[in-house]
């Protein structure tokens, strides 16, 4: 295999082979199970050393597009092929403004006493479901005995500067450069978004967020007095067009956006579009929240965040293990640069001083020694083959009027539904079923938006099979119901009533 190294490029040659790989494998050039040839013969025949080629193998192996199989090599994973999905989702672009409001206190707590049922069937979570952590009891006890004089005390807000060395290297491999002195460790990333919010937001301004969003999000800005501007996803992520347009009339002090992995929808966004976005931030000097939680968690290459392209310090860059280990561990992190670091920070130690220093001591634990990496492999593994069996499962039950996304990670699957339809009724039939969805409308700044569920993938086979068939059953149903009351005749004589 020849491989055409730009040695000069200030992308490591371990990125720029992963890179031809993948292009390779994403194209089916290299055939889903195909053997990629040994270490040795591709150092050889690229004319590098063989850690090079180890650590791109590792990169590919993380990106879930090859295996290894142990005495055997490597392989190109056999459930990489996507290209029979097709999405047709392409919803109405209308803008959302909401200047009150907020439920998200109510719908977390709900949603967590509903979770407490035995035998449901959870679609509705922000978190995998199918955890293989099966050795943490044994990496906890390591981590919490290697560190005792360190757990004893209080600690540095912005954490232990092994942990932000460890995630300083993982935000390199994702193709974003910063040092551990840029790297704050929150309580969750939601601790990120509301430290970064109080930071630049003020009440009374508007902020930009793309529709739908991360509720938690809307929660804090309503919680702030700050006024959204739901600018609505396209298949390829913020409407730029309406953007620009709400820059210029209201001018907003932020705009806050999920660049990988969107929740809810499952976006990714091009590289052409991050690029877009930042010159329009940079246009109208408007700070960029950017919250990539799910970013850790796709099947295939992802562009580098925005922040990778900032060179102003215009962005804040925030994510979490929240979706990867367990959010019960509650460390996220976050990179705030140049002037914006010190008093961020300062917020901190106002709020909790520092994150807890045994959470961070496990986490440490597991991104050394390749627990991590091999750990995010099996996840990813196991959600890609939820997500296939999702996407076949709404191809079989869901009337041809629904639309959804295709998302290459992340957990979730957002499913769009025809106008007049009763989300709500669909939601409430289908607890009492046992089934726990994500109505749609929470992740609107108004609460309203357009009728639709958030599915997270992560679960078994079996339970994606019984659930996806089941709501498919109340869709129609309600699908009938929206029909009818929308016909006058039928109305007036109340034929059928849901
Ligand atoms: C986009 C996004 N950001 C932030 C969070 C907060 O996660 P945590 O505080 O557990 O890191 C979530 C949780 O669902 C999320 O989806």
């Amino acid at each position: 295999m020849k491989i055409i190294l730009d040695r000069q490029s200030s992308q490591p040659l371990y990125l720029q082979i992963r890179n031809y790989l993948s292009r390779l494998i994403q194209s089916e050039k290299l055939a889903p199970g195909a053997r990629l040839p040994s270490i040795r013969t591709l150092a050889a025949s690229v004319g590098v050393n063989k850690l090079t080629i180890v650590e791109a193998y590792g990169v590919l192996e993380a990106d879930g597009l090859i295996q290894s199989r142990p005495g055997a090599g490597y392989f190109v994973h056999s459930a990489v092929s996507s290209h029979q999905w097709r999405s047709h989702f392409a919803p109405t672009q209308a803008v959302t403004i909401a200047e009150t409001g907020e439920t998200f206190c109510e719908q977390f707590t709900a949603a967590l006493q509903a979770q407490q049922q035995k035998e449901i069937i959870n679609f509705s979570s922000g978190f995998p479901l199918t955890q293989e952590l099966d050795n943490f009891q044994r990496i906890a006890k390591r981590a919490i005995a290697r560190t005792t004089d360190n757990l004893l005390r209080y600690d540095f807000p912005q954490g232990q500067l092994i942990l932000r060395q460890q995630i300083a290297h993982m935000l390199l491999q994702q193709g974003l450069e910063v040092s551990p002195e840029e790297i704050i460790i929150t309580n969750g990333s939601e601790q990120g978004l509301s430290l970064a919010m109080r930071y630049y937001l003020q009440p009374g301004d508007w902020a930009i967020v793309e529709t739908p969003t991360y509720h938690g999000a809307l929660g804090i800005l309503a919680n702030l007095g700050v006024k959204a501007i739901g600018i609505p996803m396209t298949a390829e992520g913020m409407n730029l067009e309406l953007l620009e347009q709400y820059l210029c009339s209201h001018r907003p002090k932020l705009i806050y956006t999920i660049s990988t992995l969107h929740n809810p929808t499952g976006i990714t966004t091009s590289q052409t579009h991050r690029q877009q976005l930042l010159a329009l931030a940079r246009q109208y000097e408007c700070p960029i929240l950017e919250d990539n939680a799910y970013e850790a968690l796709n099947f295939a290459p992802v562009p580098a965040p925005i922040k990778a392209l900032d060179r102003g310090d215009r962005v804040t860059y925030l994510s979490t293990f929240s979706k990867t280990l367990m959010p019960g561990l509650r460390i996220g992190y976050m990179v705030a640069t140049g002037k914006h670091y010190q008093p961020i920070l300062e917020q901190k130690i106002l709020q909790d001083l520092h994150s807890s220093t045994v959470s961070q001591a496990i986490v440490s634990e597991f991104l050394s020694g390749g627990h991590y990496r091999r750990y995010l492999n099996r996840l990813r593994t196991n959600h890609l083959q939820s997500r296939n069996a999702m996407l076949q499962a709404l191809e079989r039950y869901f009337p041809p009027q629904a639309s959804w996304t295709i998302p290459q990670g992340g957990l979730f699957l957002w499913v769009h539904l025809p106008e007049g339809i009763s989300v709500q009724a669909i939601c409430r039939e289908a607890l009492s079923q046992k089934i726990l969805v994500a109505s749609g409308a929470a992740f609107f700044p108004d609460r309203q938006g357009y009728p639709a569920l958030r599915l997270n993938f992560s679960n078994s086979l079996i339970d994606i099979e019984q659930g996806i068939s089941a709501l498919g059953e109340l869709v129609q149903k309600y699908l009938v119901g929206a029909a009818v009351e929308r016909s006058p005749l039928l109305q007036s004589v109340g034929a059928i009533g849901y």
